[in-house]
């Protein structure tokens, strides 16, 4: 039986914030959601975080998280002293993976890796390590002649000799659950950090004799650690860069790998290319053939296939049918439905509303909680009054239809089919099918008329 132990309790001092180091996001989610991703891959029969520092705070966000126990560490008093915490949650025989809730790139098949090596020949003790060009802050792993590992000196604790050491503890190990209960009962905090290391655990296992094994990873970035905003910038770089490159290696066409954010899932079909600066959040989905212009935000949004959002567009809640064209500078708020071939021009915004096939809002509109049917033609400055300060209401624009520039619906106000509206109207009724509509007063011109002298332009004659 595998259980898993997440180590999440500590304040992350280097972080200098009021919120708990675990909850800051890599990728738009809590680092802690990664690691606990990376464990459940591992179908683990208990999966257990210790919490302290701020522990309330990563419960509520975790609450519903199913088959999740938390255990809480009162004062952080060591890595050691955390898992210790855990072991009465456990069965009396097993194998505990540790993680830690700050190191969140890991994957799962490393982890899977891991596993496999501490089950040929059982080990009492499985570390997982790598080696980094710079080792500082990390753990050392300490080996003997014969390359078996000794023991791990922190950085605080350490000589000279082994600060060079160029391979690092990544602090996530997996341990025989008997063992692991003995040599945590052992050790003890006489070290620079006056702590209980759950390092310390490898060289008791060494001296009971003990098979102690380590399974190197190469790619480091995997096992970076998190303790500051800067590692934590990494991280986040670490991850997007992962994301390219899957992207890149599914087809996508990505003008620059390095100036692209995904926060969520975004899924491609084929040949999509996205020009540089866009941000992808939560679940966004690209048909084939979808072309995303530069410095754009996707959030929770379906664009079809043929679709180009242009320079500069922000869609939340968004669906843009086939063939539709977005931008530069466009607005798509939640419940805007795009239909095939329409086009949605700059600084026009949309909120609930549905515009049809073929239809055209191309400049300075803000049309909202509005049924808009096929080829019809917004023009621009078109405005839906649809709120009068207590309620929202809606308005209707039939197929064909014609707004002419500068109008305003004050909605509920409905618009037949292959209606014109004059420029500049304002509709408070009504529009029937088939006919103008205009709301301004005739054009009068008043023959011979002067303004008065003082309202020249010309400097006064005084
Ligand atoms: C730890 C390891 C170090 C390793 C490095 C890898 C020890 C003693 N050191 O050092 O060998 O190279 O991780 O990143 O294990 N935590 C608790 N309770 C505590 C203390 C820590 O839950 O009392 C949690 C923290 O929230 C964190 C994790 O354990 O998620 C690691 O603690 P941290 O203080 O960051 O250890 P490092 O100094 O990074
Ligand atoms: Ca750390």
């Amino acid at each position: 039986m595998l259980h898993v132990i997440i180590l999440a309790a500590g304040q992350g001092k280097r972080m200098r914030s009021a919120l708990p180091k675990v909850l800051h996001p890599i990728a738009g989610r809590p680092m802690l959601a990664h690691v606990i991703d990376a464990a459940r891959s591992l179908n683990p029969a208990s999966l257990i975080v210790v919490d302290g520092h701020g522990g309330d705070m990563v419960r509520a966000v975790f609450e519903k998280e199913p088959g999740l126990r938390f255990v809480r560490q009162a004062a952080q008093r060591g890595t050691g002293h955390a898992v210790a915490q855990a072991l009465p949650e456990l069965p009396a025989t097993g194998q505990v993976l540790v993680l830690f809730g700050d190191v969140p790139l890991v994957r799962g098949s490393t982890l899977a890796q891991l596993h496999d090596l501490a089950k040929q020949p059982a080990q009492a003790l499985t570390l997982l390590t790598t080696r980094v060009t710079n080792p500082q802050g990390y753990g050392r792993i300490v080996r003997n002649a014969a390359g078996q590992v000794r023991r791990i000196v922190e950085q605080a604790d350490a000589t000279a000799t082994e600060l060079a050491i160029d391979e690092i503890n990544t602090g996530l190990l997996l341990a025989d659950l008997v063992g692991l209960r003995r040599w945590l009962a052992a050790i003890q905090p006489n070290n620079q950090q006056g702590e209980y290391y759950l390092t310390d655990i490898v060289a008791l296992a060494v001296a009971e004799g003990l098979a102690v094994s380590a399974l190197q990873v190469d790619d480091a970035t995997e096992v970076a650690g998190v303790n500051s905003r800067a590692q934590q910038a990494q991280a986040e770089r670490i991850w997007q860069q992962r994301y390219a490159q899957q992207l890149l290696d599914e087809g996508v066409t990505l003008l620059d790998p390095n100036r692209l954010d995904v926060r969520g899932n975004l899924r491609c079909g084929t040949d999509v290319s996205i020009d540089v600066g866009c941000v992808f959040i939560g679940e966004v989905e690209l048909g084939n053939q979808v072309r995303i212009g530069p410095y754009c935000t996707l959030r929770d949004t379906r664009v079809d296939d043929h679709a180009e959002i242009h320079a500069y567009s922000h869609l939340q809640q968004a669906q843009v049918g086939a063939h539709a064209q977005v931008g530069p500078y466009a607005r798509l708020r939640p419940g805007t439905v795009l239909g095939a071939h329409s086009r949605v021009g700059n600084f026009v915004e949309l909120k609930q509303t549905q515009l049809g096939e073929h239809s055209k809002a191309n400049h300075l509109s803000y049309l909202g909680d509005a049924t808009i049917g096929n080829h019809v033609n917004i023009g621009a400055g078109v405005i839906t009054c649809n709120y009068d300060g207590s309620t929202k209401h809606h308005s209707h624009i039939g197929d064909h239809a014609f707004i002419g520039s500068d109008s305003q619906l004050i909605a509920p106000v409905s618009v037949g089919a292959g209606a014109t509206l004059g420029a500049g109207t304002t509709l408070t009724q009504d529009a029937p099918a088939h006919a103008l509509t205009l709301s301004r007063p005739r054009q009068t011109t008043v023959a011979g008329w002067l303004r008065s002298a003082h309202t020249h332009n010309d400097p006064p004659t005084e």
